[in-house]
């Protein structure tokens, strides 16, 4: 049973969150319990005893793109923003598989995994801008409102395995065949089972990589991000005594006691000694990234249990002014929101600095990198391993030039998300 493989939970990028082996397993008796059964019951968010009033003008079918009037539908999306993110993402890639376009999702505000109640369901269009999704993916894949369905009970079931039994070429042969004719009459194919993106992969990374450029925070969440931003930034034309706009760099510091356990034990099972980093080494290399102008202000990315370490704050090199949530003064902006909304902004953080620095085996610094290095493509650079590009990116846990860390550049050609989604010190650059 997968739910109990921590080896691969651990890979997904748990390790920031106070997961346990132990706590999964009570998790996965859970959710199997309580998952299936619900899962099945998800239209029932809307109301359907309301009579919907529909606009026809828009619900013709398409002659190009996503079919529009036939729907797939999925389950709650869980756990971590990062695995949040690639459910999503693949819940999308099946459903233009599917030719169908996917009814918007709901995501988890929270990273409670136990009880369903406190899983928290969030709309996708509370965190992400809908219409923008869709005008950006046109043609790609859609998202579609429980509002534009015709027959609701004009459903056909596609009930996912799971386990080690159920290997990636089962899963793609099943929706090849729900691909086919027999199935097209339905309205809806509904998706039941448990966790049903977490696992099989069937598309390049490049198809990831569109699905995330459709995605925009809305205006709420992303004023906030902005909010921290200018903070950095003030904080940075104080140091430099200077006008407009000013550089920042971000590090996403993974130093938590968890996830250093977890790093070793890969190293030690991958035969690859460059996955763990010290925080002294972090700290090291990011002070010699070349060509880096000093005084320049570093956001700390760093999970809020590191807050109370004082210790994150000491030690850099000199030039390098280091802020986290804290020393920002920007907690108060983080505490009014839930865990996804919170990842979120510090995720947005990241992805606008001028310079990013992560580690190559996180799930988070690994999908910032993709967004980076496609925004990069976007505007025509083709590597990104020169030194003077925009938004570029290092990974610190590898040793790259003059004893700073490695840059680092996402891969476009590669067939899934593995390098993504368990790590990797194939960084291109
Ligand atoms: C229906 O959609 C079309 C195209 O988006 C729009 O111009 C029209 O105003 C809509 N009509 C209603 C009744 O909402
Ligand atoms: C989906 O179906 C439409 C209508 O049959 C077709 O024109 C379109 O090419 C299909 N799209 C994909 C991605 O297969
Ligand atoms: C809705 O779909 C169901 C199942 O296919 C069918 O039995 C029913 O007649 C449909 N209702 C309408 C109003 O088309
Ligand atoms: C691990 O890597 C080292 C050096 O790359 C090599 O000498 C050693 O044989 C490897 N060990 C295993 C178990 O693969
Ligand atoms: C990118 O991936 C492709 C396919 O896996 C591989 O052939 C190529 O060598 C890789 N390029 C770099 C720069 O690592």
């Amino acid at each position: 049973m997968d739910l109990l493989n921590c080896k691969h939970l651990r890979f997904f990028g748990w390790n920031s969150v106070t997961c346990r082996c132990v706590v999964l397993l009570v998790i996965a008796l859970g959710l199997r319990a309580v998952l299936i059964p619900k899962s099945s019951g998800l239209a029932g968010i809307e109301h359907d005893n309301v009579m919907m009033i529909h606009n026809h003008s828009l619900s013709s079918n398409s002659k190009f793109g996503i079919r529009k009037l036939k729907f797939l539908e999925v389950p709650q999306i869980v756990w971590g923003l990062n695995n949040q993110k690639i459910a999503f993402a693949r819940a999308c890639l099946t459903a233009r598989m599917l030719n169908r376009t996917l009814l918007m999702p709901s995501l988890s505000a929270s990273l409670f995994y136990k009880e369903l109640d406190l899983l928290q369901p969030i709309s996708f269009d509370k965190i992400f801008q809908f219409k923008r999704f869709n005008s950006h993916c046109e043609g790609f894949v859609q998202l579609g409102r429980y509002s534009d369905l015709s027959n609701r009970t004009d459903v056909i079931e596609l009930r996912k395995g799971s386990g080690r039994k159920w290997t990636v070429e089962r899963d793609l042969d099943q929706l090849r065949q729900f691909s086919t004719d027999l199935y097209d009459g339905y309205e809806i194919i509904r998706i039941v089972g448990k966790n049903p993106f977490l696992w099989h992969d069937h598309w390049p990374i490049k198809d990831y990589a569109k699905v995330f450029e459709c995605l925009a925070l809305v205006e709420e969440i992303s004023k906030e991000a902005d909010r921290v931003i200018s903070k950095i930034r003030e904080r940075g034309r104080e140091l430099n005594f200077a006008l407009g706009i000013v550089r920042y760099v971000a590090v996403h510091l993974r130093i938590e006691k968890d996830w250093m356990i977890h790093c070793k034990k890969l190293e030690q099972r991958s035969n690859i000694s460059e996955i763990c980093s010290s925080k002294e080494e972090i700290m090291e290399r990011v002070g010699h990234i070349v060509g880096l102008k000093t005084p320049t202000v570093v956001y700390i990315a760093v999970a809020d249990s590191l807050l109370e370490d004082n210790s994150i704050l000491n030690g850099w090199k000199e030039g390098f002014v280091p802020f986290e949530k804290k020393k920002l003064g920007v907690v108060g902006i983080y505490k009014k929101y839930p865990y996804l909304i919170q990842s979120a902004i510090d995720y947005e953080v990241c992805l606008r600095a001028d310079i990013f620095v992560g580690n190559s085996f996180s799930t988070f610094s690994s999908l910032i990198v993709l967004e980076r290095t496609q925004k990069m493509i976007t505007e025509g650079v083709t590597s990104s391993c020169a030194l003077d590009v925009r938004w570029p990116s290092y990974a610190y846990n590898i040793l790259g030039e003059s004893n700073g860390p490695r840059k680092w550049m996402t891969n476009m050609s590669s067939s899934n998300l593995r390098a993504i989604s368990y790590g990797t010190n194939d960084v291109s650059c």
